[in-house]
């Protein structure tokens, strides 16, 4: 393999889906299992950072201006708005700032179908169900348009910014009004202004990642449990995965002004904070300053604010510096979501992962010297282009060998123009099926496990509210993120409490309230 062609192999990994070189992308598809591991061997290089870094450090501003246009001002008083979020917590936090926007607006928020003026779907693009659930959505959102032509019908979110994604709409799905992508929500005035008085649908999706608006309203879901992004984007290029594409480049917000939201949400009573990013270990290494997550947290740690988590790790950039600064303790909670995707070597480098199965457990040994308590969760996904049998069997052990506690796992699908759609697959959908579910029976013993060597202790839970399965149970976590359902009176939603667990249930924790120790009202 020459210069040349491994210049034009890294660039299918960093370049933008749409203008990757064609034939390098046929070549891929050729592959077959066996030379997978060579071809990645000799040709993977991950995606150009120094261009990357380059390109951020100039395009991205930080901008304190948002405002709402003054012909839109009080345009949706007497009107209603209706979002329907699909995905992650990144969409559902979307979700706040958009109906922020909306209420700064005029508009209420109604769960009614019927009464809406405007509904928007905030759609996620991660597997190929959640996309068909949302194709099913505006089936049935069809009709509404129909009775109501004023309605505003609008998708946006990850999907939106999938090019086969609008052309689809554009073709199937005509009466839609409007399509914006993650980079554009500050244009929500704008958008829908242009969606209720135009005649065309408005299709506002951009390529490229703009500026980080810092002061966008947020209209937050509870007053208990709090979202914070720390930055935006991705720029790991896992091979399977479409977030980077979606969300574009990783741009980190300034501390000072993450460190004022928090504060801010300290002073409302808010009792839990948590970050946001794709890969919040990768915080700060566009910032133009040495500091990262550790070094966050450490200055989070001092706020009057009881729990403080992040949200989603990568094993790579997971440094001393932050296990140091979690083992201190005190608001840094007893969780880590780690998510590991495989247990075998080979294949963490064809899905573009950076660290080794070896790598990952001496990860995971540092978090355990330093933290004995913690729980550790992950991600996982089986059936991996042609993952054998063999590389499926690394997974089941490292997940017995590390003791995961709780774990999210998924079969592969396909997302269009990422590295691993390309590849050749040789395992049939069926032994997909028998290794999740193998993996799954695994994984349910194990949270089973855990959760019965809680049985007669007595744990401090966060109460957030009634129980989503029975309305006359009250439901909150612990700091090791263990769900506990049990009775007691409303007034102590909000506060940490001490229960009593009496029963171990594979997922949850049945308890008592420790009435001495509690202020009931
Ligand atoms: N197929 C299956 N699972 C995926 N994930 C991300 N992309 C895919 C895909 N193409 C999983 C990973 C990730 C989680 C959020 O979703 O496990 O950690
Ligand atoms: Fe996707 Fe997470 Fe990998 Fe980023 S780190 S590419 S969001 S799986």
């Amino acid at each position: 393999m020459n210069e040349e062609q491994r210049k034009e192999m890294s660039q299918i990994q960093s370049k933008d889906p749409n203008s990757a070189d064609q034939n390098n992308l046929n070549r891929i598809k050729q592959k077959t299992s066996d030379d997978f591991m060579k071809y990645f061997e000799t040709t993977y290089q991950p995606p150009n950072m120094r261009d990357a870094q380059r390109r951020k450090k100039k395009d991205t501003d930080v901008l304190y201006d948002f405002s709402i246009p003054e012909d839109m001002d009080q345009s949706g008083s007497g009107k209603k708005y209706m979002i329907r979020t699909y995905g992650c917590q990144m969409n559902e936090h979307d979700t706040e700032v958009m109906a922020g926007i909306f209420e700064a607006m005029g508009y209420e928020s109604t769960s009614n179908t019927k009464e809406a003026d405007v509904i928007l779907l905030n759609t996620c693009a991660i597997r190929e169900n959640a996309e068909n659930r949302v194709f099913g959505e505006i089936g049935h959102l069809k009709p509404l348009k129909l009775e109501n032509p004023n309605l505003v019908l609008g998708i946006c979110g990850c999907m939106s910014q999938e090019e086969s994604v609008v052309n689809r709409i554009l073709k199937k799905h005509p009466f839609i009004d409007l399509i914006f992508g993650t980079h554009n929500i500050h244009r929500l005035p704008q958008l829908l202004k242009e969606a209720m008085f135009g005649k065309e649908m408005v299709i506002d999706v951009w390529s490229k990642e703009g500026d980080i608006i810092e002061n966008l309203p947020r209209s937050r879901k509870g007053n208990i449990k709090a979202w914070v992004n720390i930055m935006y984007g991705c720029d790991k290029f896992c091979t399977y995965c479409i977030v980077p594409y979606t969300r574009g480049k990783e741009r980190s917000r300034m501390p000072k002004d993450i460190i004022q939201e928090v504060r801010h949400l300290a002073a409302q009573g808010y009792k839990e904070v948590t970050l946001l990013g794709q890969n919040v270990n990768a915080y700060g290494k566009d910032l133009d300053i040495e500091y990262g997550l550790g070094d966050l947290m450490d200055e989070l740690r001092s706020i009057d604010l009881p729990r403080i988590r992040f949200t989603t790790s990568h094993p790579r950039d997971f440094d001393d510096r932050l296990i140091e600064v979690l083992a201190k303790g005190g608001n840094m909670l007893d969780h880590i979501h780690l998510p590991v995707q495989s247990g075998n070597t080979d294949v963490l480098k064809i899905m573009g992962r950076k660290y080794s199965r070896e790598e990952y457990l001496e990860l995971v040994g540092k978090i355990r010297t330093a933290m004995p308590e913690a729980t550790l969760t992950t991600d996982i996904i089986v059936g991996f282009p042609n993952e054998t049998a063999e590389q499926f069997e690394d997974t089941i052990s490292l997940v017995e060998e590390v003791g995961f506690e709780h774990a999210y796992t998924f079969i592969y699908s396909p997302r269009d123009n990422t590295p691993a759609a390309k590849m050749k697959d040789n395992i049939p959908m069926d032994e997909k099926k028998a290794r999740l579910q193998r993996l799954n029976k695994i994984v349910n013993q194990q949270s089973a496990d855990a959760m019965s060597q809680y049985e007669g202790e007595i744990v401090d839970v966060l109460v957030e509210g009634e129980s989503k399965n029975n309305p006359d149970v009250l439901a909150g976590y612990t700091k090791r993120n263990k769900l506990v359902n049990f009775r007691a009176p409303d007034s102590v939603i909000g506060q940490i409490i001490p229960v009593k667990i009496i029963k171990a249930k594979t997922w949850s924790l049945d308890g008592e309230l420790v009435q001495e120790k509690v202020e009931v009202n």
